[in-house]
């Protein structure tokens, strides 16, 4: 959730380690911090509560003046958002400065323990124990302490620490919440949570193991285990770079994804379908042919819009293979003790590689035997490394917090995949060549919708004072209402709710009046005729209608207030198409209401604890 960023060489560190911050700001912002050594053994640190631009205020008004630092953006798990507890935490002896990401579940213990032996705390967060446990370890060896402190340690953690005595290192380790080390240009390093924080200054990354830990100096770094033992981690070149990162001109990181879909699923495709076959080839599967081939059962496994984006996976891949599929939420899942039996497959879905209940129900699938396939965004994610095989979506990195382009980018390949095992199963050379080509259109048909973004906006102008919104679809359209309402509750605040179609006449008809705006996705397909008698019967109830539908429609205009017209796309892909005006609808009605797109409240782009 919060963001680390660490650095040594010969910069200017408050210069690294700030924009690093702004980078990482939409993991968490409720507070942030930075620390820095001096040669002469001090450390000195800064902290706001609040926005970066808080913190950056602060720089501007006390300047701290070093080559080597730490810092890190927060969002509250123990403790308030306040100074006190902002990070770096510090040891009572004020010689170490601790950030750190993750919780320290016995850190009541500890806590206790400390407080018995007179340690005096600040804060109410879990972090400072670690501050102060490594002050009571030392024994004039900072690496030392820091390992003896990380084996006292359960739960979870990716930190950074500072010593006064040893200002020429900075310590990194990790367990359950990712860090990277980032190697410069001649004696340079940095630490963080997240790539996208360094990628101003380097592409060349060490992508680091649970229970790793990094000893940095100007003049190398070492890695070893939580145990002592020294290890070889690859260097890797980070896939995207500072460009990729930033706005590009678009005035919101949302709207940027939303706009980039085309080209992220243009990426996500690349190479993949196999037209002559009518079939795709993912590589990342390719060791795992013989249990794509002998599954008789699979589990999706996930969490928010990536477990959307499952659902439409689970009607995918029952239509196209006849496998049955059953998706789960990975918090239910990992503690439910599912059964999983010889021939049943998992796949975990995760933008961010890095969902705490997503990685646990990963290991739970594997506990019991399973092969468990990842679909992530984040290369070198934790679930990206823990998975026993998958697909990357190649969809860029994805800064807003609502997710866009992940969710399109994931049903992409989750069509693939369907296609994949179709071929393999059900589906002729035929089908399959005409199912891979549609595929390959939809990038062009959702520029089309894109245009839209303006009367979206018109329509979206309407609408921006009301409290409820019901979403309605059917079939492979049921998950892209889901997938709508969660978009609008996430940045507008409005409360959403996304339903079956034909569930409506089962309790939520009771709700509707001339203040319930409907979206009903009714694209001209199969089921139209039975969507369309749900919107008769909004109307006979005075409810408002926003209908999105293809562009061979002509009945929705004599009932619907308002309707979106996309291009007309095989059933099986509609939601790529549904989705995008859900997601204009939410990111203007956000907007029009003067909230934050991008970093919307009480959210984090990247849920690492429970
Ligand atoms: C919604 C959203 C969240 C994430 C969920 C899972 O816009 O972003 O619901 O989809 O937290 O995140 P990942 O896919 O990173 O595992």
């Amino acid at each position: 959730m919060c963001g680390i960023v660490g650095y040594i060489g010969s910069r200017d560190a408050i210069g690294v380690l700030v924009s690093g911050l702004k980078r990482l700001e939409y993991r968490g912002y409720d507070s942030s911090g930075v620390a820095v050594a001096h040669p002469n053994k001090t450390l000195e640190l800064e902290k706001a509560t609040g926005k970066i631009v808080e913190l950056e205020k602060k720089l501007k008004e006390h300047p701290l003046f070093a080559n080597i630092g730490i810092a890190h953006t927060r969002w509250a798990t123990h403790g308030v958002p306040s100074e006190a507890n902002a990070h770096p935490q510090v040891s009572f002896d004020g010689k170490f400065m601790v950030v750190h990401n993750g919780i320290i579940e016995n850190y009541v213990q500890i806590k206790n323990k400390l407080k018995s032996e007179g340690v005096e705390f600040k804060s109410e967060t879990d972090t400072e124990v670690i501050a102060h446990l490594i002050a009571k370890l030392y024994k004039g060896d900072f690496k030392s302490a820091v390992l003896a402190t990380l084996n006292k340690l359960e739960g979870t953690f990716g930190l950074a620490v500072l010593c006064a005595d040893e200002p020429e290192t900075m310590i990194g380790a990790r367990r359950g919440s990712p860090l990277v080390l980032g190697l410069g240009s001649e004696s340079e390093y940095f630490l963080a949570s997240d790539v996208a924080a360094i990628v101003d200054y380097t592409q060349k990354v060490v992508y680091l193991n649970d229970d790793d830990v990094v000893v940095a100096k100007r003049t190398g770094y070492e890695i070893m285990t939580v145990s002592s033992h020294t290890v070889n981690r690859n260097v890797e070149e980070i896939e995207f770079d500072a460009d990729a990162a930033s706005k590009g001109g678009f005035e919101h990181y949302m709207l940027k994804e939303i706009f980039e879909q085309p080209e992220a699923l243009r990426n996500t495709m690349r190479g993949r379908l196999l037209f002559a076959d009518g079939s795709a080839k993912l590589a990342g599967l390719d060791a795992n042919r013989l249990e794509l081939r002998n599954l008789n059962r699979i589990i999706i496994t996930a969490c928010g819009t990536s477990y959307y984006a499952g659902m439409v996976g689970e009607y995918l891949i029952e239509d196209l293979a006849g496998v049955p599929v059953e998706v789960e939420y990975a918090s239910e899942f990992r503690y439910r003790n599912p059964i999983i039996k010889p021939g049943t497959l998992v796949f975990v879905i995760s933008q961010s590689g890095e969902t705490a209940d997503t990685l646990a129900a990963l290991r739970e699938a594997q506990t019991k035997g399973a092969t468990v396939l990842g679909i992530c965004n984040a290369v070198g994610s934790t679930i990206a490394r823990e998975s026993n095989g998958g697909v990357y979506l190649h969809a860029g990195p994805e800064i807003g917090v609502a997710s866009t382009k992940a969710f399109s980018s994931q049903v992409t390949v989750l069509a693939m995949v369907a296609l994949l095992l179709g071929r393999e199963r059900r589906v002729s050379a035929e089908q399959g060549i005409e199912f891979a080509h549609a595929i390959a259109k939809i990038p062009e048909q959702i520029e089309e919708i894109l245009k839209l973004s303006d009367k979206i906006r018109e329509i979206a102008k309407k609408y921006v004072n009301a409290h409820n919104f019901l979403y309605l679809g059917r079939h492979y359209n049921y998950p892209v209402a889901m997938e709508g309402a969660l978009k609008l509750k996430e940045i507008s605040y409005i409360h959403a709710e996304g339903y079956p179609a034909a569930e409506m006449k089962h309790g939520p008809i009771a709700l509707i009046d001339e203040n319930m705006p409907v979206v009903v996705i009714a694209p001209k397909d199969s089921l139209f005729d039975k969507v369309l008698s749900n919107v008769r019967e909004i109307k006979a109830r005075g409810g408002r209608i926003i209908a999105v539908t293809t562009e061979d429609c002509t009945e929705l205009s004599d009932y619907a207030d308002d309707v979106i017209y996309v291009p007309k796309v095989n059933s099986m892909l509609m939601p790529l198409i549904t989705c995008v005006p859900l997601q204009l609808l939410a990111y203007h009605i956000a907007v029009l209401r003067g909230n934050d797109v991008d970093q919307p409240r009480n959210l984090a782009k990247s849920v690492t604890v429970e």
